[in-house]
């Protein structure tokens, strides 16, 4: 590829990147879908449409029958995407893959993610070091909820995008190194940690976008500076238009998202006591091959 579309001094390349982008976003959660009949071993159709779809808007789902409680499936399915270095959460099972549901004792009732509590807008790791990011994801639905627990789910590249039109001095704001500061020892999800600052926009080596974000407004301190504030109050409305590039995915049992760390967030639920709601999360150093 000659030239980058995230490079803000290269107007002819984003331009055109901008085009296919917008002309190949997808205009409901339904075509993300693909139908696999084991994701533990795709079809070579199987796998191609995913891509396709991961291409386009960096995620997929797909829609399978294993109602099994395996987190093989997940690791199996990632693993033919090219997602092998598992992130080992601290909380997660041994083998690196979490278990989302709810916890009604110990330590993990205290996070969240572990409760039928809604989750905001965020990206996966976003406290993590630089060195450490998340660019693949698997979330796979074991057992769905009696009503609630869907997701929003939007492209990074998408809300690259729709900052950039705005105002490209939105990019430039949320690209400096400080732009967000994660206090130490305050995040509930993940316990003592030194404090974590970073950009919100950073480049891969291999030249692809990647996201950090949080929706929260405790425990993470952004930039004071008035480009920032106003990056982030953007970045703000984007995410509040329910039209839109925001897609509504409901994750029924043998579904699963595929994507490249995208923004998401999760409503609250209400369990069924006899069935209750079954998620396994793995997250990946690697982005989707
Ligand atoms: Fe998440």
């Amino acid at each position: 590829m000659n030239g980058n579309p995230f490079d803000l001094d290269d107007a002819a390349t984003y331009q055109r990147w901008r085009e296919r982008k917008l002309a190949d976003a997808p205009a409901k959660a339904e075509d993300l879908i693909v139908e696999v009949s084991d994701p533990r071993a795709l079809s070579a159709a199987e796998h191609g449409a995913l891509i396709e779809r991961i291409r386009r808007c960096n995620m997929a789902i797909y829609a399978g029958r294993m109602l099994d409680e395996d987190p093989d499936v997940p690791r199996r399915l990632g693993a033919q995407f090219g997602l092998q270095r598992l992130d080992a959460n601290w909380l997660a099972g041994e083998d690196g893959i979490s278990e989302i549901r709810v916890f009604d004792d110990g330590t993990r009732k205290l996070y969240i993610p572990y409760t039928d509590r809604p989750i905001k807008w965020h990206t996966d790791g976003y406290y993590n070091a630089p060195e450490w990011q998340i660019r693949g994801m698997v979330l796979h639905c074991v057992r769905d909820a009696a009503s609630g627990g869907d997701n929003r789910l939007l492209d990074h590249e998408m809300a690259y995008l729709l900052l950039r039109e705005e105002d490209p001095g939105h990019v430039r704001a949320l690209t400096q190194p400080d732009a967000m500061l994660i206090p130490e020892r305050v995040d509930e999800q993940d316990g003592v940690r030194p404090a974590q600052g970073g950009p919100v926009f950073s480049l891969d080596p291999d030249g692809h976008l990647h996201m950090r974000y949080t929706a929260r407004t405790r425990s993470i301190a952004w930039k004071q500076d008035a480009a920032t504030q106003a990056a982030v109050a953007a970045l703000g409305r984007v995410l509040a238009g329910d039209a839109g590039p925001v897609l509504h995915a409901h994750l029924a049992p043998g579904m699963g998202l595929l994507c490249n760390n995208v923004l998401h967030d999760r409503a609250a639920f209400r369990d069924d006591p006899a069935r209750p709601r079954l998620l396994y999360r793995a997250r990946y150093l690697d982005r989707i091959a």
